[in-house]
């Protein structure tokens, strides 16, 4: 097995509040064990133009906990998806002496780290995404920030809804998940929650609309995933329509990623990153470090695309009958109590509106 001398950071994707917990972690994690660190600016994009920056100090990730977003910047690089230019890395990699890469990021970044490590670069990856939408993981660094934030937005509009008998349709994000907008809509009280792992029915929320309003209800919340685009605003007309209740939509967006990382969000980036570096002290590559039922563990990073992918019914027969049957259990597991966490949000959203 290789000592590990040195290690590299870098973050991509969409950042996310945690990814410096992250990296402050997995940098003092590694100065701990006597390996240099270098963080690389700009996720791959960063790597491919050799933008490194020296954390060996422990004072280069001083101050950063409280702050969201990330230190070493985040970029989106379609050059990478390139075979040519994953040489390229792995060449520049070699030549920085780096014996081990840390990713956080989405399942994209995950794909980039398989080709890293495929090319002889042993790599961990770390699930940094407020989606939560990485299904070998029951929890993504910047989740849990990104809902409290949700939830502190939703609480200004109830405000307003209240004072003038109104209601606002508010989309969240989450990609094609609905797990931010299941889970904020019963922490805001929401009247209707529209996500798109379940099919809505709307009707029936405009109706439960109505009926709040003859019993006296003033402001009126509903929630939509960004996972049916263009529904909110389409739902929003929908409702002045048939309740004649004034109905105003809004989009929070960005907002989303931004805020103060809550005490869940630097607790587990923390032990994801300071876990990602024993692993690769360890002598592990190619796996994401994951928390399920409350403890951090690592998926090998393919089982754990290909759960995505069979989760998100993406697979075609043939690739489903190629999985060997120990993973299709643990998958098919998997994919059953994801399937029911959230359909029962979405049920006790739907019951104690
Ligand atoms: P996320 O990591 O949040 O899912 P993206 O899907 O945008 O975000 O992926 C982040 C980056 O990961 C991409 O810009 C690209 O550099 C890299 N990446 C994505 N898909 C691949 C792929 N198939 N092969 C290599 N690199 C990839
Ligand atoms: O993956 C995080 C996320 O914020 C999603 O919720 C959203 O769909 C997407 O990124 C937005 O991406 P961009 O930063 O390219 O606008």
């Amino acid at each position: 097995m290789k000592k590990i001398r040195k290690i590299a950071i870098l973050t991509s994707g969409g950042d996310a509040p945690g990814m410096n917990s992250f990296i402050r972690a997995a940098a003092r994690t590694a100065i701990a064990n006597g390996i240099q660190v270098v963080g690389i600016e700009e996720g791959y994009a960063g790597l491919l133009a050799g933008k490194f920056r020296d954390l060996s100090n422990p004072t280069s990730v001083s101050n950063i906990l409280t702050e969201a977003g990330t230190v070493l910047y985040s970029a989106r690089c379609e050059e990478f998806k390139d075979p040519k230019y994953q040489e390229l890395a792995a060449y520049i990699c070699r030549s920085n002496n780096i014996d081990g890469m840390i990713v956080c990021g989405g399942d994209g970044t995950f794909m980039g780290a398989t080709k890293l490590s495929a090319l002889g670069i042993p790599t961990v990856a770390v699930p940094g995404t407020i989606d939560a939408d990485v299904t070998s993981t029951d929890y993504t660094i910047g989740f849990d920030t990104a809902m409290n934030t949700v939830i502190e937005m939703v609480d200004n509009l109830r405000a307003t809804c209240e004072s003038h008998a109104r209601c606002n349709v508010v989309e969240v994000m989450g990609r094609n998940a609905g797990h931010i907008a299941v889970r904020t809509g019963i922490a805001v009280g929401a009247s209707a929650v529209a996500i798109p792992e379940v099919p809505f029915d709307e009707e029936e929320a405009i109706e439960k609309i109505k009926t709040q309003r003859l019993n006296g209800k003033r402001g009126i919340i509903v929630i939509v995933s960004e996972g049916l685009p263009g529904y909110a605003e389409k739902l929003a007309k929908k409702i002045e329509e048939e309740t004649g209740i004034t109905t105003r939509f809004c989009v929070l967006a960005h907002v989303q990623r931004g805020g103060c990382p809550s005490l869940e969000d630097r607790l587990t980036a923390s032990e994801m990153g300071a876990a990602a570096v024993e692993r690769l002290i360890a002598g592990k590559s190619n796996v994401v470090i994951c928390k399920n039922d409350g403890k951090i563990c690592d998926v090998d990073i393919m089982k754990a695309l290909t759960l995505d992918k069979l989760y998100k019914g993406k697979l075609t027969e043939e690739e489903i009958a190629a999985i060997p049957p120990e993973d299709k259990a643990w998958m098919d597991e998997r994919c059953a109590v994801l399937k029911a966490r959230t359909e029962e949000y979405y049920r006790l959203a739907n019951l104690i509106r």
